[in-house]
């Protein structure tokens, strides 16, 4: 495994993480849950990544349970929780002071320990001033409860501001931002943020690497049985692969598929690999409904090599989204 440190923190985490998102109290019951984490941390990774509105909290309770029942000493894993989405009532839901601290403690009493390494505010919530949540997460770091506070999704001008009122009030800024990032989505990750790397030392823990599965090369000749898209309650994933764009996205997986056999690697690994090789990715963080697909998507560090300049100027060519502006890799 390779460590990496969260932005400018001082955190080092596992270069490969592991998610929770559909899989945890959906696809994955308590035992299979336990086999993943236990396979995943004795493969040295370091960071499993939740959030309160994962199957509506079951997702963290199934994460909590297995957390002890492997009895994983506390001071060698880091856990991560999210704010946002915590219930169908107006103050379950955004990032009001109120809000912010009623998830941070039921998201505790679910996963079942005594602080969150990581506390993300999932969404931007334009109701709410960036000041109250900035404050509202600072109260938890001051209270020992969150180490780390970040953002999922947010804009530039979003965190900049957030940044900028930490700054004005003396209260402690973000750390690091979970962004989507693949093959597919690259806007944010490697343009938009790239003045808040080198201005703010933020880290990034990326989502959907291999963009639900699509990356595998699994829906190339239609939708199997059983995969995320066949989901009840993903339909709305299944209907954005079904539109002129997803079907523009297929076709190119499929060239990618063949550039990926030519170079004797799979397509998931050399998704993987493209998303590892970006220095500004702290961690990518891993989903899997089976432990045979964490078994093999962790071989992708192996891959990196693959990707040399030659290569990557294939897959450019392919893809055909490169974000304007400097080269993705800083130089
Ligand atoms: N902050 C946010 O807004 C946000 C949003 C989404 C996710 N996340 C986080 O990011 C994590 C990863 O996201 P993700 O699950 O979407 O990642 P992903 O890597 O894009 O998709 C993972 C899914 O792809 C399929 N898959 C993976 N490896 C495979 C293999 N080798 N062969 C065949 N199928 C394979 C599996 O689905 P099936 O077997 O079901 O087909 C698996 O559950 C989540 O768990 C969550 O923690 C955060």
């Amino acid at each position: 495994m390779e460590y990496r440190r969260l932005g400018k923190s001082g955190l080092k985490v596992s270069a490969l993480s592991l998610g929770s998102w559909v899989t945890f109290g959906k696809q994955v019951d308590l035992g299979d849950a336990k086999e993943l984490l236990k396979y995943a941390y004795d493969q040295g990774i370091n960071f499993f990544d939740n959030a309160e509105g994962y199957e509506a909290g079951e997702s963290e309770k199934i994460m909590g349970d297995t957390l002890a029942a492997l009895a994983l000493p506390r001071d060698t894993y880091a856990v991560s929780s999210k704010v946002f989405w915590g219930g169908e009532k107006k103050m379950q839901m955004g990032l009001s002071a109120k809000h912010v601290r009623d998830a941070c403690d039921a998201a505790l009493i679910r996963l079942k320990v005594d602080y969150l390494d990581l506390f993300y505010c999932h969404r931007p919530d334009i109701d709410t001033p960036i000041e109250e949540t900035v404050r509202a997460m600072h109260n938890l770091v001051q209270q020992g409860k969150v180490l780390y506070w970040g953002t999922s999704e947010w804009n530039a001008q979003q965190i900049t501001e957030a940044h900028a009122i930490a700054r004005a009030e003396h209260l402690t800024p973000p750390t690091m931002e979970q962004p989507q990032y693949n093959l597919f989505h690259r806007d944010k990750v490697e343009a938009e943020y790239r003045p808040l790397y080198e201005n703010y030392g933020m880290g990034t823990t990326i989502w959907s690497p291999l963009a639900s599965g699509l990356l595998t090369g699994k829906y190339n000749d239609g939708i199997p049985e059983g995969s995320r898209l066949t989901l009840s309650g993903y339909e709305w994933l299944r209907d954005l692969w079904e539109t002129e764009d997803g079907l523009k996205k297929l076709a190119k997986i499929r060239q990618l598929t063949e550039l990926a056999s030519e170079l004797d690697v799979s397509l998931t690994h050399l998704s993987l690999a493209w998303c590892l090789k970006n220095p500004n990715v702290s961690t990518v963080i891993l989903g899997a409904s089976k432990l045979s697909q964490l078994e093999s998507n962790i071989q992708s560090l192996d891959v990196l090599p693959t990707l040399t300049d030659e290569v990557i100027a294939r897959m450019e060519a392919i893809l055909e989204n490169k974000p304007a502006g400097p080269e993705r890799f800083g130089q």
